[in-house]
């Protein structure tokens, strides 16, 4: 795999094994601060491939050891299935990358993103997906914002709307542990991902694929949870099969008015609407909170329907996931789309000439897609950016458009095109990885 990628002067790549975990602790820390001592958390489970880990260390004689201090580092999880309109793809999910604040603005975060895509292009990767710490960094990559999700504090007690069913449901709450739910989670998240729900699959719905994620995904340290309790799950079930589930942590303070309590959701999945309310219902009424805040929902999460008042929950809609189109050709035909479609795209890519260049789209209303190069002119004009922004159906190309990011030339193909790089369900990521 390649590793020799061009470097600003002085740093040289370095492949990560499990032997450099103390070195990867301390330029972690320094990258993202935390209240948890470095040698508390190499006790940790690490969610790392390490396969998939690259160091930056300052070049000099000892800089190929194991163990040396780093300057910078990356790595990605590898998804197989990682879910699209209508499919998976093999997508190279880039996490943990962060550069000692000694040796940043110098270049390193870009050699090692060209590295990675690089690396993507080596495994057959059509796709990259990210979580972006802060919103500036990664458009210049051609990653594009590709989905939102929706923040809520939902008041305690706040009204729901009544739904058929909900009632022959029962919900159990339990101290969370992997051996005893991890099975229940997995097949509950996998089915909601694939669509159970409507028959369509959800978009962006990664899985905690690796052992490692899974591992590290299932650790609670107390360091890590700020005046909570330890998690706890709720499960949805009926005639005693699980339909759902809430993975929480509630938060007690007393105040001289009484009690100020917040039930933090880390993940609530639920396959029918029934379920939903169910689940819902237990989760806005546990006695001595006086709210519920879900960290992350689908900006069309069937909650937002259920609330009778869904303004007094203060809605936010944050970031979610980013998407760089790796391989156009690959990723634009192992897609499905909304609505028949043939348009000549003409694609600019910085980064990666490869994917420059126009490309004729052709598919039919939830069939096969093709992908070819062609010498046609094209229908329309985007960067790779605003493609990834599109990939998963959540954004629209005419949005784009309007913003000037997107341009027509040929009448007509905007309305179609956008109508059908659409999906019928919003993206989103339940999960940050
Ligand atoms: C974000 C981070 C990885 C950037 O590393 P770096 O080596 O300094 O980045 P580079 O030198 O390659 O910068 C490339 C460009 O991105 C810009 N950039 C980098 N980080 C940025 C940020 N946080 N906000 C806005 N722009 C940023 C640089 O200014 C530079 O712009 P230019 O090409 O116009 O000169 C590094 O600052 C870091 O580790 N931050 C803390 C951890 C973090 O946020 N990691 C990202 C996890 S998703």
């Amino acid at each position: 795999m390649l590793i020799d990628a061009p470097l600003p002067d002085g740093y040289r790549f370095r492949q990560l094994t499990a032997d450099d975990r103390h070195a990867v602790t301390l330029l972690d820390t320094w990258a993202f601060p935390s209240p948890v001592e470095p040698e508390e958390i190499e006790k940790m489970p690490s969610s790392l491939t390490w396969s998939r880990a690259v160091g930056v260390a300052v070049d000099g004689p000892d800089a190929d050891d194991a163990g040396t201090p780093l300057a910078a580092m990356h790595a990605s999880y590898p998804f197989g299935e990682f879910p699209v309109p209508g499919g998976t793809l093999p997508t190279a999910g880039l996490t943990w990358v962060g550069v000692h604040p000694q040796h940043r603005r110098r270049g390193l975060a870009s050699a090692m993103v060209d590295l990675h895509l690089a690396r993507c292009r080596e495994r057959g990767e059509p796709l990259s997906a990210l979580f972006a710490a802060e919103y500036p960094i990664y458009g210049r990559f051609g990653y594009g914002k590709a989905a939102d999700d929706a923040r809520l504090t939902i008041p305690r007690g706040a009204r729901l709307r009544d739904v058929p069913g909900a009632d022959q449901h029962t919900v159990r709450v339990e101290h969370v542990s992997r051996e005893r739910h991890g099975a229940l989670v997995d097949a509950v998240h996998r089915a909601a991902g694939a669509g159970e729900l409507t028959g369509i699959n959800r978009p962006g719905w990664a899985t905690r694929e690796t052992e490692e994620l899974q591992a590290s995904w299932w650790h609670d340290p107390t360091g890590f949870r700020h005046g909570q309790e330890s998690r706890r799950i709720a499960i949805v079930e009926r005639d005693g099969e699980a339909r759902g589930y809430a993975l929480f942590r509630r938060k007690l303070d007393w105040v001289p008015t009484g009690t100020e309590g917040t039930v933090n959701i880390i993940e609530v999945v639920a396959l029918d609407v029934a379920a939903a309310r169910a689940l819902w219902g237990v989760l806005t009424d546990l006695d001595l909170m006086t709210e519920t805040k879900p960290f992350i929902l689908a900006t069309d999460d069937p909650v937002l329907r259920l609330l009778d008042n869904r303004r007094a929950t203060g809605p936010l809609v944050a970031d979610n996931l980013w998407v760089r189109v790796v391989d156009v050709p690959a990723a634009l035909s192992g897609r499905q789309y909304s609505a028949d479609v043939d348009v000549v795209l003409g694609v600019t890519d910085a980064r990666l000439p490869n994917n420059a260049g126009a490309w004729r789209l052709r598919a039919t209303a939830f069939g096969e897609a093709t992908c070819e190069r062609t010498d046609a002119s094209p229908d329309l004009e985007l960067d790779v950016r605003e493609l990834g922004s599109v990939y998963l159906g959540g954004e629209s190309l005419a949005a784009l458009a309007a913003a000037g990011l997107v341009t027509e030339r040929t009448p007509g193909a905007l309305a179609r095109a956008s109508t059908a790089f659409g999906w019928p369900l919003a993206p989103v990521c339940s999960w940050i990885f």
